[in-house]
């Protein structure tokens, strides 16, 4: 734990990820006024970055969250630190990813990328959107994980991105953020204006995948709605969100809810029937070493899509989770080797 400072080297070279020079520019948005300060950080074990997403089990242990060598990872509060909770099979097999000697990006095909996790709070079972193994699910002690599926309609998962369960059905909801780019080249994704993404469902009774709209432009983050009537998905580029209605009179439709002023990552319900949407990087700012002192990093929506608060942090630091507990945020990166806390 300590104090998050200006940073290191290291998150001034992972901006490039999203170098906006190469982007297609979005439209400016107006800024509401609301700040957050952050206040603590849990750093990662060594070696090891990108906590992409983060969840709480039903026990409100955790958080858990994905890294860059293939593993989810369980903080087990001060005193226990970080343990190895799940991980695909692939990852005790090949030495590399247990004794890494190259860069993860190079690895991470072979010894998984988890990315979105959500926990089935009634089975206790946290269903993994891992990028290149697909869609996984382990139970609630972890250990290996099961693929349950790789591909849909005949083609096969390329970028398995943001994730969710309706904990009423206990169906699964997640996005292939590409067919034509896997993680690693996603800045090609936006570079060359790529609309070939899915959103997809995992019937939880049929076992079944099903995709809800194919031909996105790249989905990522996914949200159940409070109300369980529609999911939110964020699409990176153009920097808008959408609603997929699941129910209602509108079942089947997809629709803008927002349009944002940040490339969003993942999406998460707050506490108040709105979502949290952490950004990736601002608009009109081609990389986050050209922000000033403070940037924006995360906005809050309500039920309606406007947005009614935003966060923001250090010069460097970018969000690609934003995900509420008892009126703390905890605060995942792609990009850094902690996880940050805002009270
Ligand atoms: C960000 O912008 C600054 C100023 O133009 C430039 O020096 C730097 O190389 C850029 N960084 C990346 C990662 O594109
Ligand atoms: C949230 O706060 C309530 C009331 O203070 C407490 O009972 C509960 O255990 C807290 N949950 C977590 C996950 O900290
Ligand atoms: C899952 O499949 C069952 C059985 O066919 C069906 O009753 C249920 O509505 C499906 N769930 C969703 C979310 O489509």
């Amino acid at each position: 734990m300590g104090r998050i400072g200006l940073s290191s080297a290291r998150l001034v070279l992972f901006a490039g990820l999203l170098a906006a020079s190469l982007v297609p520019s979005c439209a400016a948005a107006e800024i509401k006024t609301s700040t957050t300060e952050w206040s603590f950080r849990l750093l990662l074990p060594n070696g090891v970055t990108g906590a992409e997403s983060l969840a709480f089990d039903a026990r409100g242990q955790g958080p858990y969250t994905g890294v860059s060598d293939g593993r989810v990872l369980k903080w087990g509060g001060s005193a226990v630190g970080w343990t190895t909770f799940a991980h695909h099979a692939s990852y005790r097999k090949i030495p590399l990813c247990t004794v890494p000697v190259v860069p993860s990006e190079e690895t991470e095909s072979l010894c998984g990328r988890p990315l979105g996790l959500a926990f089935h709070h009634k089975s206790g079972d946290l269903y993994i959107a891992d990028a290149y193994k697909g869609l996984m699910r382990v139970g609630p002690d972890g250990r290996e994980a099961e693929v349950l599926a790789t591909g849909a309609d005949g083609v096969p998962f390329n970028f398995v991105n943001g994730i969710d369960v309706d904990q009423a059905t206990g169906d699964v909801y997640f996005t292939d953020s590409s067919v034509t780019y896997p993680r690693r080249f996603n800045t090609e994704i936006m570079m060359n204006a790529d609309a070939t993404g899915r959103l997809l469902k995992y019937n939880a009774t049929t076992k079944q995948v099903t995709v809800l709209e194919d031909g996105l432009p790249y989905p990522n983050g996914v949200a159940v709605s409070h109300d369980r009537t529609y999911v939110v998905v964020a699409h990176t580029v153009p920097c808008q969100a959408h609603r997929y209605y699941l129910r209602g009179p509108k079942a089947g439709h997809y629709e803008l809810l927002a349009d944002l002023p940040g490339y969003p990552d993942n999406v998460r319900r707050d506490g108040k029937g709105g979502y949290w949407v952490a950004l990736n990087q601002e608009k009109g700012r081609p990389n986050t070493t050209m922000a000033p002192v403070k940037h924006l990093v995360g906005v809050r929506l309500d039920a309606n899509g406007m947005e009614v608060e935003e966060l923001t942090a250090a010069k460097g630091v970018t969000l690609s989770e934003v995900t509420e507990r008892n009126g703390t945020k905890w605060l995942g990166s792609v990009e850094l080797d902690y996880i940050g806390l805002v009270s």
